[in-house]
């Protein structure tokens, strides 16, 4: 196999591939003229072995050939390296083909006899083209880029104003000040342990530090009440799910995970209504160990078992932030 006629290291490789010598002879002479390295090759299978050893820009390539014809190198090289420029040089006879080749990917064709100066522009336009295409798909991958960038961007806004509207909340009410902090951090060591998407973790963790949003809604008087709550008082403060689900809907309409956990935090996973809430300022704080031993108590009614399951083992592989402490357990 020859190797390139023109060894100069910047200029583009340029693969000719003709059963006919004179004919390869001719178009390596031209095409060295206009400034390409010329490879050549006697037949299909010939040119795909040049070109796992050479970087080739440009293929001028017979339709006719032994072995592999034209059509069947264009698909392979098609294959391989889709932005190597391929011109068919075809007879008179076989232009429908050519021209159904343009539809595989061929740049151009040439019909056979050809003057030097057709095979001059039509290369010329072939190159133009390909570098065309190529600017066009670099275009396209940075502006890929920064559309990415900018989604970044906006996420990061569209967090620093729910986490304004949670710290609005906790001005409101202090008693539950790190609350959705902590229900967030434990939300995704769940989601964690039992093996989710990072995507759908990054959902659940933020439908943990909003899931209480709604409590906005709630009057104060209530909220921080520091007694029993009337019934109109406990229905009232039970509104603040779906308060929390409206403020939050046009916010996170591309994540309905995290709505839905705004929406439900409340409702027990047997579907017979609402669980009990225990974040009121009257109740005796349960000691982590007893809060445990309570879920577990409820797995199944209340709970997801398998999220109950998925607790238990980060609790005992002490990956919930849990310490034991004198026999109890508390929050590290
Ligand atoms: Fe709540």
């Amino acid at each position: 196999m020859p190797g390139p006629r023109t060894p100069l290291a910047d200029s583009p490789h340029c693969l000719i591939v003709d059963d006919e010598p004179a004919l390869r002879q001719l178009l390596v002479h031209l095409m060295c003229d206009v400034g390409f390295s010329c490879i050549e090759a006697g037949d299909g299978e010939e040119a795909l072995a040049a070109l796992a050893r050479h970087e080739v820009t440009l293929v001028l390539s017979d339709l006719r050939m032994p072995k592999l014809d034209g059509l069947g190198l264009l698909a392979e090289i098609h294959r391989r390296s889709p932005d190597t420029a391929v011109v068919l040089i075809t007879g008179v006879a076989d232009v429908k083909i050519a021209v159904s080749a343009l539809a595989s990917g061929a740049m151009d064709y040439i019909t056979k006899p050809f003057h030097v100066e057709e095979v001059r522009v039509r290369v010329e336009q072939a190159m133009e083209r390909r570098r065309l295409i190529l600017e066009n798909r670099g275009y396209h991958e940075r502006l890929r880029e920064k559309v990415a960038l900018q989604a970044r961007r906006l996420e990061e806004l569209f967090l620093a104003s729910v986490q304004s509207l949670a710290d609005a909340l906790e001005v409101k009410d202090p008693y539950t000040r790190g609350h959705s902090e902590r229900v967030s951090h434990y939300c995704g060591v769940l989601a964690r342990e039992m093996g989710l998407s990072s995507e759908l973790l990054r959902r659940i963790e933020l439908g943990g530090h909003v899931h209480d949003i709604g409590k906005i809604g709630v009057r104060e008087d209530v909220l921080n009440k520091p007694a029993k709550l009337t019934k109109e008082e406990y229905q009232h403060i039970m509104t603040h799910p779906m308060v929390g689900w409206k403020i939050l809907a046009p916010l996170l309409a591309d994540t309905p995970e995290a709505l839905n956990i705004v929406r439900s935090h409340h409702e027990r996973f047997d579907g017979r209504g609402i669980a009990m809430t225990s974040d009121r300022p009257y109740r005796l704080r349960l000691s982590m160990e007893e809060a445990i031993a309570e879920i577990v108590r409820c797995s199944g009614a209340q709970y997801d078992p398998a999220v109950v399951e998925a607790m238990m083992r980060a609790v005992d592989a002490g990956r919930l932030g849990l310490v034991k402490r004198a026999g109890v357990m508390e929050a590290a």
